[in-house]
């Protein structure tokens, strides 16, 4: 009987990882309202996708997967008021929904990550998961091609900015080896918060790099595997 070596066939992750497109802009600028309700000004995505050194990734919802949840329901009809800003927040962003696409082209996203490229340093610029969908590996995943990301352009160290209250932003990041470096005294203009500075060690050292291999190996267990596309 075939029994020997059989592994246990692992289930699929609901969500999948791929780089941002034009036609992702007006979710992600939804998302980053969401995850980062006071940045301002919102981010430039569509100058941002011409800049060659940074580089977007985005996390996108699988239909064909047991357990789909449909995407939360537009929000109800904005105000008057609300709909002049919208319009307002547009003009910065220069985002017009659903641009030159249909709605049937377009995946449901439900996380983004940005990392931008220095010399030798890769720098995690933003990481946000819907709210609704926090808590089922997504942050990780992004996480974990973000630095897939740098590790395939040779990046020595992968580095971000987190504020001092956000713990489950750094329970997310001490699980992947970032340790702190320094504080940036009052570096959030909304409420003059400090921001802690994390590096990794080098990520292709050998240390971090099985580090690494057994953290993303614990996630597709306990996640399931998942379509990861990173170019
Ligand atoms: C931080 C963020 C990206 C995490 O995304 P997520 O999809 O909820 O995270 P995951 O489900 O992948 O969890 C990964 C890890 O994050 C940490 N984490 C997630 N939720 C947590 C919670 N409620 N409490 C404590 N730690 C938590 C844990 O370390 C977790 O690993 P574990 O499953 O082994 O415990 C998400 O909370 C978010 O978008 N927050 C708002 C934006 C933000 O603060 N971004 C970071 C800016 S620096």
């Amino acid at each position: 009987m075939d029994v020997v070596n059989r592994q246990p066939k692992l289930k699929k992750m609901a969500y999948g990882l791929r780089p941002m497109e034009a036609k992702d802009i007006p979710q992600v600028a939804e998302i980053e309202r969401d995850a980062f309700p006071t940045t301002w000004p919102p981010t430039a995505f569509k100058r941002e996708l011409n800049n060659p050194t940074i580089r977007y990734l985005v996390t996108w919802q699988r239909e064909d997967i047991e357990g789909y949840l449909p995407p939360t329901p537009p929000p109800p009809k904005p105000s008057p008021k609300e709909a002049f800003i919208s319009r307002l927040f547009r003009s910065v962003t220069n985002v017009r929904p659903s641009e030159n696409h249909k709605e049937e082209d377009i995946e449901y996203l439900t996380g983004f990550v940005g990392i931008w490229f220095m010399v030798d340093e890769a720098h995690i610029t933003a990481i946000g998961v819907r709210e609704a969908y926090r808590g089922r590996g997504i942050g990780e995943l992004l996480l974990i091609g973000a630095i897939d990301m740098a590790r395939a352009r040779s990046s020595r160290i992968v580095t971000l900015e987190v504020r001092v209250s956000n713990n489950v932003a750094q329970s997310l990041y001490n699980k992947y080896g970032f340790s702190k470096m320094g504080l940036r005294k009052r570096y959030y203009v909304d409420n003059n918060e400090d921001a802690i500075v994390m590096s990794t060690s080098p990520i292709l050292d050998p240390p971090y790099s099985e580090k690494f291999q057994q953290l993303v190996q614990a996630h597709r267990e306990h996640w399931g595997r998942t379509i990861r596309v990173l170019s």
